[in-house]
């Protein structure tokens, strides 16, 4: 019953859509098909659109605000802050995230960001630039190859900068001429390729999850020429992802984004998979796109109404984002139910990532206690596996609302697999006469040392020590 209430609000959202989309404005006439800005078809400036579209525009300048939810938002924070995931240093240990890992902002803050992160050095590839500049379409256009693995310090920046690009904006999404949406990241067209999905004709309801998906993503770099990648062939689920890793990626001689310096394995780092948990999620299933939820119709200059380009928790415009669909219901209720999701979820989350971690530093002892390689190795396939399925759990932005289900059972998944790796390591290590209670203690004072730790960069120190030596390959000279 309830169900089909919300059914009928959601078809009635849809109808209103309409009405008011045919209804243009002097800010909607632009995106008819015939008329056209006057923009050059190449331009990437946000400035030059200002204009034309002034409400818009100034929208779009909202993203500028910083305010942070019980959960999200957008204030420029660590995650390895106490009331967030303060163990990541150990379980990204050996890798950049275990230096700096920040919560995301608006997009405003694109450009500004990457230029700030301690992770870019002087190694890094133009790929890092792709989901923030204006200026990557037109760089991929005339470098060809090149740019993916270009010196992203010393050529892809300043290239940007000198063709006056700005953070993720109009020409990203809208094309110029007419302001028709558009798709401007070719790895994303390869990728829904690569699962059959015919891309020649997109609906306009498609669009609104499109423009999004370019960049909100899962993806690894190509290991011929650190082209941008998204792990798609198989599916958008967790599970689909791992299996596309295990067999073309690694035909491909992908295997791993690095080390783990506490346990030796090869592990995958995941990155904010939004696109996928959302299509997988009861919203995405039911036809909700992105752009209804985090680019909601609002009324502005007393009477007009416009999309909103402001990209942030909806949960500060439930008004706007929700009661078009939910208007059933008491929107503090609403907004409880989701709290009470993400609540749970977190939980979850630190449970899963416990246990993760537990299980790197069991296989750190079974190296130094002398165990065969070939139970280590198996037992490394284990937290491998542990790690992919609470990481692309944890990248994603929304602390499981974007697919609350989904995201409980892949946990699940990841808790099973690092207790396989316990078990395994269990059973070797009392073979050897490891101390069991001993190696537990070891194993609490790091996590102690790590979480006192106030500075956030020199967390990652305190993940090894003489009982848990570093396991880490020395980097080539
Ligand atoms: C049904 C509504 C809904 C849909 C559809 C939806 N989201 Fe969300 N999204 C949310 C909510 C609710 C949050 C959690 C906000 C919070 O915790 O403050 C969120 C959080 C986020 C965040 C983190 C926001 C922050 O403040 O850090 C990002 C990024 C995001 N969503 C992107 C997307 C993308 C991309 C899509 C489509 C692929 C999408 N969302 C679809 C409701 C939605
Ligand atoms: C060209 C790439 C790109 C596109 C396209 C894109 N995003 Fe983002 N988005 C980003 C990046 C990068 C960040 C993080 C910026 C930062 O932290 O400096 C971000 C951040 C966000 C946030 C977090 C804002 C906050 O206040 O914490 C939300 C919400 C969001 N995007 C939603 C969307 C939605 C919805 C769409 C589609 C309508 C979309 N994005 C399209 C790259 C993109
Ligand atoms: C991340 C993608 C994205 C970016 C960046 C973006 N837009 Fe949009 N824009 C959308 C979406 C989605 C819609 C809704 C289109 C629809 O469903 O018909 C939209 C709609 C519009 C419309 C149609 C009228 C309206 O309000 O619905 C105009 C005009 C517009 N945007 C201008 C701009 C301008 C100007 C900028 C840069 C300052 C910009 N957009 C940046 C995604 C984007
Ligand atoms: C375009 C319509 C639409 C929008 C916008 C929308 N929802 Fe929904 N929502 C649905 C539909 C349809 C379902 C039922 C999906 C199912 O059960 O398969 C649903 C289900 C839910 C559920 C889970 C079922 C329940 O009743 O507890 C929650 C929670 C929820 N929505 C919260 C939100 C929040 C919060 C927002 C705004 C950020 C939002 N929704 C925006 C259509 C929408």
């Amino acid at each position: 019953m309830a169900r089909n209430f919300q059914w009928v609000s959601l078809l009635l959202a849809a109808i209103v859509l309409i009405v008011s989309g045919c209804s243009s404005s002097d800010s909607e006439k632009a995106s008819a098909d015939t008329a056209t800005t006057g923009l050059d078809k190449n331009e990437i400036s946000n400035e030059a659109f200002k204009d034309i579209f002034p409400l818009q525009y100034e929208s779009y300048m909202k993203n500028e605000e910083m305010e942070d939810t019980t959960y999200s938002g957008s204030v420029k924070r660590s995650k390895f802050d106490h009331d967030k995931e303060p163990y990541l240093p150990i379980l990204f240990n050996g890798y950049g995230f275990a230096i700096e890992y920040n919560e995301d902002r608006g997009h405003i803050y694109a450009n500004e960001d990457i230029r700030a992160i301690a992770r870019i050095n002087d190694k890094s590839v133009g790929s890092c630039l792709t989901c923030k500049s204006t200026a990557v379409p037109h760089l991929i256009e005339e470098m060809g190859d090149d740019y993916w693995g270009g010196n992203f310090n010393e050529t892809i920046w300043p290239a940007a900068e000198a063709m006056g690009h700005s953070p993720i904006g109009c020409s990203d999404c809208h094309d110029p001429e007419t302001m028709d949406l558009r798709v401007t990241r070719p790895s994303f067209i390869k990728a829904m390729e690569s699962q059959g999905i015919d891309m020649s004709n997109p609906t306009k309801n498609d669009m609104r999850n499109y423009v999004c998906g370019q960049c909100h993503v899962e993806y690894y770099f190509a290991p011929e020429n650190s082209e941008v990648t998204f792990p798609w062939a198989n599916g958008f689920k967790p599970e689909d992802m791992y299996e596309y890793y295990e067999t073309v990626a690694k035909d491909r001689g992908f295997n791993q984004d690095w080390i783990h310096n506490v346990s030796g394995t090869p592990i995958l780092k995941a990155q904010h998979p939004d696109f996928e948990t959302h299509l997988e999620g009861p919203h995405g299933q039911a036809g909700v796109t992105c752009a209804d939820c985090h680019m909601p119709y609002e009324r502005v200059d007393g009477k007009k109404k416009i999309t909103s380009h402001w990209w942030t928790s909806p949960l500060k415009t439930m008004e706007e984002s929700c009661a078009t669909c939910h208007s059933n219901r008491d929107l503090e209720d609403l907004e409880e139910r989701v709290l009470t999701i993400q609540e749970t979820h977190m939980e979850q989350l630190h449970a899963s990532e416990d246990i993760s971690i537990t299980a790197h530093y069991y296989i750190n002892k079974m190296i130094t206690s002398g165990v065969s390689e070939e139970k280590i190795k198996e037992a490394q396939e284990h937290v491998r596996k542990g790690q992919w399925f609470w990481d692309i759990v944890a990248a994603e932005s929304a602390a499981g609302f974007h697919n609350p289900q989904g995201a409980m059972d892949t946990l699940k998944l990841s808790s099973d697999e690092s207790n396989k790796a316990i078990k395994l390591a269990t059973e070797e290590l009392v073979k050897k006469g490891v101390s069991i209670e001993e190696l537990d203690k070891e194993i609490e004072k790091v996590k102690k040392a790590v979480y006192e730790e106030t500075d956030n960069f020199k967390k990652k120190d305190h993940a090894t020590n003489d009982y848990f030596p570093p396991q880490q390959p020395a980097p080539k000279k």
